[in-house]
């Protein structure tokens, strides 16, 4: 699908306006996907913008933008754990602006053989980056019952985590956790009754983010933003669940100097909150409004920070 007019990309309007663009800046899409916010970028002003995505299928969209915008649009293949690297290679060392959009993109969500979707037939997988030898089908089949239980719990939350992990290190001994549903099912039959949301959600989300090392990934990618962007350089922020939105929300208030948090037992002169690398703008998240809600259900829990370089 090379159709950017149908993707809707979240809190598209927020994005650009805390972003600004303005004719001659240089800006950074980190998490490229089908590019739209990358589009609306280039839309805005005259300006060069680098993105990145670790997903090769990002490629088909980066090719239509190669081709709208020849001299303006830089598509580069990698983690954005890695910017600093990528960029360095362009020979670009500051930035104007950088947004990430953390989390798996709806192409992801529903391409099915991709393995992400719990309705699935397909063989666990739930890898952004496919030449990652390591899939959710290693982690389900050979990672030992404590592990899984600490997985499932620590990035999903799950309160059932021992339970899940304990019945599918049964199933596996008489044959692999194989496809999507298979493992969908092991956890739907420890949840009887009604609930608003699949009970496999939070192990889906687990794995995803092991597999994927989602929150490391963003933690180094908030590390490189202080380094890549200049003085009044714009950091844009959306994620969409707790574990996400708490990494930025420290991270800020730690480069914000609003880090209150001291020990006891050390001397308060020690906590020294002058070094100040960045304003927040957001004194709390941004939500989507109820319109876009409407339209883009998937936009229901994203949250949005924006601070400025200082
Ligand atoms: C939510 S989508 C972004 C959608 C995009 N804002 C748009 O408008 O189309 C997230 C994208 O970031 C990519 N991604 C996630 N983690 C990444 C990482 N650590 N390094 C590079 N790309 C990553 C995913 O492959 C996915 O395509």
């Amino acid at each position: 699908m090379d159709n950017l007019a149908f993707h809707k990309p979240v809190l598209i309007n927020e994005v650009i306006q805390h972003l600004a663009p303005k004719d001659g800046e240089v800006f950074l899409d980190a998490t490229f996907g089908a590019g739209g916010y990358s589009k609306a970028i280039l839309n805005s002003a005259n300006c060069h913008l680098y993105a990145i995505d670790r997903d090769e299928s990002a490629k088909k969209f980066a090719a239509v933008l190669e081709k709208s915008f020849p001299k303006n649009f830089t598509f580069l293949r990698g983690k954005f754990s890695d910017s600093e690297k990528l960029l360095a290679e362009k020979n670009v060392t500051e930035l104007d602006g950088m947004v990430l959009d953390i989390g798996v993109s709806s192409m992801q969500l529903d391409d099915k053989s991709r393995g992400f979707s719990f309705d699935s037939e397909a063989r666990l997988d739930m890898r952004m980056d496919q030449q990652n030898p390591f899939s959710a089908y290693e982690l389900v089949n050979e990672f030992a019952e404590a592990e899984l239980a600490k997985i499932i719990k620590e990035f999903g939350e799950e309160p059932k985590a021992k339970q899940i992990a304990k019945k599918i290190v049964i199933a596996r001994k008489s044959s692999p956790v194989t496809s999507c549903r298979d493992l969908a099912e092991i956890v739907r039959s420890l949840y009887r009754g009604y609930s608003k949301t699949d009970p496999a959600t939070r192990t889906f989300q687990a794995l995803r983010i092991f597999v994927n090392q989602e929150l490391d990934e963003l933690k180094a990618a908030l590390a490189a933003s202080s380094n890549l962007l200049k003085k009044g350089g714009r950091l844009v922020v959306v994620s969409f669940h707790s574990l996400e939105d708490s990494i930025v929300k420290s991270f800020l208030k730690k480069e914000a100097g609003l880090d209150q948090t001291f020990s006891r037992y050390q001397p308060q002169s020690n906590c020294d909150n002058s070094h100040k690398n960045f304003h927040v703008v957001t004194k709390s998240a941004i939500a989507p409004t109820a319109e876009e809600i409407a339209i883009n259900p998937r936009s229901r829990s994203s949250k949005m920070r924006v601070a400025i370089k200082l």
